[in-house]
């Protein structure tokens, strides 16, 4: 992988991870504005939600740029570094994308019920990986 690659990598997880994460607040932490209406949303849910969805291609691109040549043939040469990260990056990767689509295109709150399960859980997965898969490269750089 390039110089170039790697940075534009690392730029569009922190760009999505971070606008996600922001999301993720808005919606179920963060204390709602309250009243005579009811609770509402946060003033800062749209922004985050725009973020998120305007971002997110830019990591599509950034894995499709990286895929053939760094995982899909470290996987096939079974590279033993950064094996298991590698390959949880590689496996939730289709999930966390599909999942966030049928998110947006989903009318029955059942299916967004489901997809909302699916691209939390391995969008949060994907993020963890890629920490440690970022982190373990650091620690093999040092020693
Ligand atoms: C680093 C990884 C990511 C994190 C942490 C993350 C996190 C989230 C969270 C927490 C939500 C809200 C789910 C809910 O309703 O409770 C969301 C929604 C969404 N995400 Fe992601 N996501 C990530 C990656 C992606 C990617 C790669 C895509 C590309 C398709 C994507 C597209 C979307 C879309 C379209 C929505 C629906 C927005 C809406 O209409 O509410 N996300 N994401
Ligand atoms: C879609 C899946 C994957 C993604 C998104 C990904 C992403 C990355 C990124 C961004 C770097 C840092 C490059 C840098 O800053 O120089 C890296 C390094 C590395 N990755 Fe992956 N990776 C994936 C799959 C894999 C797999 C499957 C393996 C091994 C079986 C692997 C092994 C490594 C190793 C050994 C490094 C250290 C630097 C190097 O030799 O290039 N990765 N990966």
């Amino acid at each position: 992988m390039s110089r170039a690659e790697a940075l534009i990598h690392h730029a569009a997880a922190a760009l999505v991870g971070i606008t996600g994460l922001a999301y993720f607040w808005t919606l179920w932490l963060a204390e709602l504005p309250a009243d005579e209406f009811g609770i509402g949303v946060h003033p800062l849910q749209g922004d985050f939600q725009h973020f998120h969805i305007l971002t997110a291609p830019i990591l599509i691109f950034a894995s499709g740029l990286i895929w053939k040549r760094h995982a899909w043939a470290r996987i096939k040469e079974q590279h033993k570094k950064h094996r298991r990260t590698g390959i949880l990056l590689a496996t939730t990767l289709l999930p966390m994308v599909l999942s966030g689509y049928l998110l947006q295109i989903s009318v029955e709150e059942i299916w967004r019920e489901i997809w909302r399960w699916v691209h939390s859980g391995t969008s949060g997965l994907w993020l963890l990986a890629y920490g440690i898969h970022q982190f373990e490269r650091t620690r093999n750089q040092k020693a």
